[in-house]
């Protein structure tokens, strides 16, 4: 399995969601395709926190929004359960959405200017004809559960609650369908960082409660290293990546993962070293279109590692450590010399 890119999928039980070899391409002018996810294979455990994380542009909306078939994906499979997701029509489609939720960067434009809150929250419900007094308790339950207080968000409207708050009310409108996994879609980028970390708990805590999955997307390592069990770097359309937070952060593999982490600002200075290494890398800021992306390995054009064989092969991911892999011909090691690939 190692050879074809899909070593770090698991053979177990508790797969909650399988994408394998998915694509997504936007036909945007006359031969003119934007390769926006690329031969994508994962697997979602039951219970677990997957994070996705690459710099903007590389992938994670799309990845996210077709594993909802919003759209659907050029080719490949999503697997949820036993259902091939890709081959539903829409109102199954539909149906499926209930177990699947997704919460998006931005809370304010989520909810409709004109719409009391409680009325948000309680549309997912209302739709499937739940009884009115049932909806009534279940909309308490989860403004309660996401730490509002059900008497004052009363029928106030968005414009009258922070962004934190608004946050919030996109969860608990999330909770009230009783999902399986909620795809966060960089759900506190748009956020004050003084509230950033409580979205982040509260999400953790609702993970807890009811039992939830979650892809957490981020553009930021720092922001999904807590909370992930697993996170997986993507760099235009394809991952390069994959491991445990501690692991990762200890061991980054990929020229890219570390690249990331260089960017995450230092306590002293606020700023990041990849400022520095950018300036001494004069291709690190020429980055590629994912119209027309790199042959071979997709970072090599800004890789300091990458040779001839970068251009000519892509890499497939492989087994760097018991829950650790890499897409990389020469991934660095953690003392400098080229790490050993685990064979296949
Ligand atoms: N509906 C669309 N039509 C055309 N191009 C799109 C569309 N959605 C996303 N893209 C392009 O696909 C690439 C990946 O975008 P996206 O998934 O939003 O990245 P990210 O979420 O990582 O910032 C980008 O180049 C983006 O411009
Ligand atoms: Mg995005």
């Amino acid at each position: 399995m190692a050879g074809s890119g899909k070593a770090h999928l698991r053979n177990r039980s508790d797969v909650l969601l399988r994408v394998e070899d998915l694509v997504v391409e936007f036909n945007t002018g006359p031969g003119q395709v934007v390769h926006a996810v690329s031969n994508i294979s994962l697997d979602v455990l039951k219970g677990e926190t997957v994070g996705v994380v690459g710099e903007s542009g590389c992938g994670k909306s799309t990845l996210g929004r077709a594993i909802l078939q919003l759209p659907k994906p050029t080719s490949g499979s999503v697997t949820y359960g036993d259902t091939d997701l890709t081959k539903l029509g829409e109102e199954e489609m539909r149906r499926t959405r209930r177990d699947l939720q997704m919460i998006l960067q931005d809370p304010i434009s989520s909810l409709n200017p004109r719409r009391k809150v409680r009325d948000a929250v309680a549309e997912g419900l209302q739709v499937w004809g739940t009884d009115k007094r049932q909806v009534s308790g279940k909309v308490d339950e989860v403004i309660t559960a996401v730490g509002l207080r059900p008497e004052v968000v009363g029928s106030g409207r968005p414009s009258q609650f922070s962004g934190g708050q608004c946050q919030r009310i996109c969860i608990a409108r999330a909770l009230i369908l009783d999902p399986k996994m909620i795809i966060c879609d960089e759900p506190v980028s748009a956020l004050d960082v003084s509230v950033q970390a409580q979205i982040i708990n509260l999400l953790d805590d609702m993970k807890e409660r009811y039992g939830l999955t979650l892809i957490f997307i981020a553009h930021d390592l720092a922001v999904v290293k807590n909370i992930s069990d697993r996170v997986v770097v993507m760099y235009l359309g394809k991952i390069c990546e994959v491991g445990g937070p501690d692991d990762l952060f200890a061991r980054p593999m990929h020229h890219y993962t570390k690249l990331l982490m260089d960017s995450i600002p230092q306590p002293q200075t606020g700023v990041g070293d990849a400022h520095k290494w950018s300036q001494d890398n004069s291709a690190a800021v020429d980055l590629p279109s994912p119209m027309s992306p790199p042959s071979g390995c997709r970072f090599r054009t800004r890789c300091p590692a990458a040779t001839s064989l970068c251009a000519e092969k892509e890499p497939q991911l492989q087994q760097v450590g018991p829950d650790h892999f890499v897409a990389c011909h020469f991934p660095r090691g953690s003392d400098g010399r080229d790490a050993a690939l685990i064979p296949d």
